[in-house]
């Protein structure tokens, strides 16, 4: 079955075309990060204009680079939500369009479960159960994953998202949205060592976050400070530390309360080289294993969403899908909740 699967949930317009004999065939993407960077955020009515722009041209890009044609495909696969709703519009409305005219099933995916199991589609996969690090610009989460559909929370940020950390510390020290990748790069000239951040949360007992007070502690060093390169890179450094210990700490503690001996590392975050690294070295040491989506497929993309609509095809799940004749987006979802109809 060839899934045709389109993500317009925040600044990436991404599409892809999977197949479940053959895999991945083709995916292409457009980032707007050059066009709200001068904003120092994402602007969401430019987001959506933007999305329109792109989505058709990359459609057609997406078919020609698989080398099939529209009246091939067996179902389309549009992120519904969570994300910005104007934005989420454009991939819904393309999507429900598109299954009416070509009479094949529409199904409307969770971003968060598009970012959970985009590990799956990589060699060596995970198998069923296994603890879900969900790290992305919006979200901080530990779940358990039983199977598609069926996620337990263990524990997630009481304040900002581990991406919104570095993004908001990266801004205080001058460099562009959104400066996760960046703040990274600049960490690696750092001393580690030279400064100490608080680990928030790492002894609550329980596996909630907490990351706001991060950017706090890097104002009051940048206030109290000379700012040289050496010291901003070293700012950097002990931010980026914190922030990989305590993900580190709690990911382990998460594998050890539910017993579980795979961890799969999902959103924007999961590039980070460090907790990578970090994460790697610790699990080998409790014989677990570390799960990562190729490195492409950290940040928002449509071929994460073209595989969890292939996921779910295939499952039992939803046996009667049909083609779309109405269709909503959900700008807030609990992952949690994703099986309970509300529209
Ligand atoms: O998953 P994603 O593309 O979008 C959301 O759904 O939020 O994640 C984007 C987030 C941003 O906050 C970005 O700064 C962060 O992921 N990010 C990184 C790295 N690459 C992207 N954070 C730390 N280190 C990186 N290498
Ligand atoms: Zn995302």
């Amino acid at each position: 079955m060839l899934v045709l699967g389109i993500e317009t949930s925040c600044d990436e317009t991404g599409i892809a075309i999977f197949d479940t004999e053959r895999g991945l065939l083709s995916h292409a993407l457009h980032s707007q990060i050059l066009l709200h960077s001068e904003y120092g955020g994402v602007v969401p009515e430019l987001a959506s204009r933007d999305h329109i722009r792109r989505v058709l041209p990359l459609i057609k890009q997406a078919l020609h680079s698989a080398d099939c044609h529209l009246h091939q495909l067996n179902a389309i696969a549009y992120t519904q939500g969570p994300g910005l709703a104007g934005a989420l519009l454009v991939g819904a409305s393309i999507g429900a369009g598109l299954s009416f005219a070509l009479n094949i099933p529409a199904l409307g995916i969770h971003h968060l479960e598009g970012h959970l199991l985009s590990p799956l589609l990589s060699r060596p996969a995970p198998a069923f159960p296994f603890v879900a690090l969900l790290v992305s610009g919006g979200h901080t989460q530990l779940m358990r994953v039983n199977a598609v559909g069926d996620y337990h929370l263990l524990g997630e940020t009481v304040d900002d998202a581990a991406g919104e950390a570095f993004d908001k510390t990266a801004k205080l020290l001058g460099i562009d949205y959104p400066g996760g990748a960046a703040l990274a790069k600049l960490a690696q000239q750092g001393r580690p060592g030279h400064f100490n951040f608080p680990r928030p949360m790492l002894n609550s007992g329980n596996l909630n976050f907490s990351f706001s007070g991060l950017k706090t502690a890097a104002l009051t060093l940048i206030n109290k400070q000379d700012i040289t390169e050496q010291i901003r890179a070293d700012i950097a450094c002990a931010f980026q530390q914190a922030v990989v210990d305590v993900l580190t700490e709690k990911s382990l503690a998460a594998l050890a309360q539910t017993g579980l001996k795979q961890l799969v590392v999902a959103g924007g975050v999961g590039a980070n080289t460090e907790l990578r690294n970090t994460l790697n070295h610790r699990a080998a040491n409790q014989n677990a294993t570390v799960f990562y989506p190729e490195l492409e497929f950290c940040t928002d993309n449509g071929a994460m969403i073209a595989f969890a609509g292939a996921m779910r095809l295939q499952t039992t799940l939803h046996q009667n899908w049909q083609p779309a004749r109405s269709f909503t987006v959900k700008a807030r979802w609990d992952l949690e909740r994703i099986e309970q109809s509300d529209d």
